[in-house]
């Protein structure tokens, strides 16, 4: 499976998924491109240590030019699987979103349909909620509300600040987006309106 990963920043998620390509937890699987929209971001030196190409968009010359050049380069990696992963941008152009209906997923630190938008685990310690967690979601043209795949909970009832809660659901939310990229290539998503349905094929 040929995965690309859209990132802006840290990169903690894709290394996630470089290390769970490793160790085997995910696989007969390759990382083909990192793309990002952020020359300083630290996800590219992730992708320079293991020798995985990098190409940036420049979201400056409009978000519709750079959502179709996204398309562009996945296309020319033959992309199985986008997976975004802190990419701090809202895909909206049409043709990107139609082309990789049902192969593009996002990871939110929060259990969707609770907490969209930003800053999410600061929303629920605000909020406080005793339970939050990490959503993998199909991503489609409404804000972090594309069909869910997969969630897991994370109890926040004893954080005492939002970074703690961070903390917590990032650890979470690693485990969880290799687990779901493993799937993915094993077998593959099935969706039906709200519902994303696994029909493993191996
Ligand atoms: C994660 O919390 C992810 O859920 C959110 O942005 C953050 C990215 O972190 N979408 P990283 O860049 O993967 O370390």
């Amino acid at each position: 499976m040929n995965i690309a990963v859209l990132a802006s920043g840290r990169g903690s998620n894709f290394q996630a998924i470089i290390d769970g390509i490793r160790d085997g937890k995910i696989k007969n699987s390759e990382i083909v491109v990192m793309i990002t929209d952020n020359r300083e971001a630290k996800a590219i030196e992730r992708a320079r240590k293991n020798n995985i190409p990098v190409e940036f968009v420049d979201y400056r010359e409009g978000r519709e030019a750079a959502e179709i050049r996204i398309k562009k380069v996945l296309d020319r990696y033959k992309t199985d699987l986008v997976v975004l992963a802190g990419f701090m941008r809202v895909i909206k152009t049409k043709e990107l979103l139609d082309r990789y209906r049902n192969k593009m997923i996002n990871i939110h630190p929060a259990i969707l349909p609770a907490f969209k938008g930003m800053h999410a685990q600061r929303q629920a310690f605000e909020y406080g909620v005793k339970v939050s967690g990490c959503t993998v979601h199909f991503v489609d043209e409404t804000l972090d509300g594309g069909p869910i795949i997969e969630q897991t909970c994370v109890y926040i009832g004893d954080c005492k600040t939002a970074e703690e809660v961070e903390e917590r659901i990032l650890k979470e939310e690693h485990k969880l987006y290799v687990k779901v990229v493993g799937m993915f290539a094993e077998g593959k998503f099935k969706v039906e309106g709200r519902r994303a349905e696994y029909e493993k094929s191996i």
